[in-house]
């Protein structure tokens, strides 16, 4: 018996990452290939040199294509929901890297459409409410306005239809039905949604690198079989692990459960809270046993959180790694060394996330990539 779950809408159990490379047919991040990347970008992000990014499809042929000149374009996305949480940040903040290492052009789908076909619950104008807030938080991390399009399904959709018709006449009811885990009640919507999530493959004649978590992962399974038919590469991908939820490794951060996540606008205080009550702790249940027999890293959701991209510093983070487990750092001082992390990255968010108002009709119709792309219809 399988004893972890990970699909577009859950992720539970401890995730054997290894394992889920072979199910999901990828490739694992070599050595060989962080060198390959480490050459071409200048230097390895953080997320690659810990393996936060550990798997991929086709990372080889991108980097040809980037080596002989032809280029490759970045796609990604969001299901806008109320308050994004810095679990979802990962993809971004890595994307953003790639943008700059390689100097190239990155859609970001809005699937204000998805989520409201998703939930019963949601109206349409909730998540298109939500749209516009999690585009602040997106542009936040600081993507270069004249080669980023970031497009909401709802408004983008009368350029993407023709191409998107396409798409979905290649695939089969079953096939998307089996894939998603869609049943005959499933609403009509959700069943031709797929296409629209594929068609940002095909925006250019390049290949086409998707930075994102694992989760995502059956949505290119569908577009790799459909691609070449169409005259378009078959999608690359990057994939992510998730980030795990403060109260323990198993499953990822989710919105969910609130006191398990750090949401982008929570405040110096809520932060500090939650880290000292609800962070998962690998140390021992004494100061005395503590220093005896010290921590464990590998179960600490602070340390672990610290190691996923909040303690940048290599050597830095070696040093907390060998004071937790000896037993010199104890769990509180750990806790507070995440909570200073924590609340430093997100004043500098929130200060980013307050400019980016400004800047919203720039990525979204005038810059010069999304003036170029309203312009355009894919057929
Ligand atoms: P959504 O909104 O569920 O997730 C957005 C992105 O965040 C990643 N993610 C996480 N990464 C690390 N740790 C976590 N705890 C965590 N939770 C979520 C997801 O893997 C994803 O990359 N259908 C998509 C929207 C979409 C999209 C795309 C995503 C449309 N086009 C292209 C990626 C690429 C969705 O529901 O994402």
């Amino acid at each position: 018996m399988q004893d972890f779950t990970v699909n577009p809408w859950e992720v539970k159990g401890k995730v054997d990452y290894d394992k889920l490379i072979q199910q999901f047919g990828t490739q694992p991040i070599t050595d060989e290939l962080r060198e390959r990347i480490r050459k071409d970008a200048g230097e390895l992000h953080v997320m690659l040199r810990r393996k936060v990014f550990f798997s991929h499809r086709d990372l080889e042929s991108v980097l040809k294509d980037y080596e002989e000149g032809k280029g490759f374009f970045l796609y990604t996305g969001r299901a806008p929901s109320l308050g994004m949480h810095i679990g979802h940040l990962i993809p971004f903040i890595f994307t953003k890297w790639l943008q700059e290492r390689f100097k190239v052009n990155l859609y970001i789908e809005i699937t204000d459409d998805e989520k409201f076909m998703r939930n019963p619950d949601y109206s349409l104008e909730d998540t298109r409410k939500w749209a516009y807030d999690n585009i602040l938080d997106i542009i936040a991390v600081g993507f270069d306005p004249d080669r980023t399009f970031i497009f909401q399904d709802t408004e983008y959709i009368r350029n993407m239809y023709p191409l998107a018709t396409k798409v979905a006449k290649k695939m089969t009811f079953s096939e998307v039905k089996a894939t998603f885990g869609l049943d005959f009640s499933s609403n009509i919507g959700i069943i031709f949604y797929p296409a629209l999530q594929i068609v940002p493959t095909m925006f250019e004649k390049k290949r086409c690198l998707i930075p994102a978590g694992i989760d995502q992962d059956p949505y290119w399974r569908l577009q790799r079989d459909i691609a070449e038919s169409l005259g378009y590469f078959k999608a690359s991908q990057i994939h992510s692990k998730f980030l795990p939820p403060l109260t323990g490794i198993e499953g990822k951060m989710s919105s969910s459960s609130p006191d398990s996540a750090i949401y982008l606008v929570d405040d110096k205080e809520t932060v500090r809270r939650k880290v000292m009550k609800y962070a998962f702790s690998g140390g021992q249940p004494t100061v005395e046993l503590h220093r005896k027999l010290g921590g464990n890293t590998e179960i600490d959701v602070p340390f672990q959180w610290l190691y996923y991209f909040f303690e940048e510093d290599d050597k830095r983070i070696e040093e907390i790694k060998e004071e937790y487990s000896s037993g010199k750092l104890l769990t509180g001082e750990l806790k507070q060394i995440l909570v200073d992390k924590l609340n430093s990255f997100l004043e500098r968010h929130r200060e980013n996330r307050e400019r980016a108002k400004e800047l919203v009709k720039d990525f979204k119709y005038e810059g010069k990539l999304a003036k170029a792309m309203w312009e355009k219809v894919h057929e």
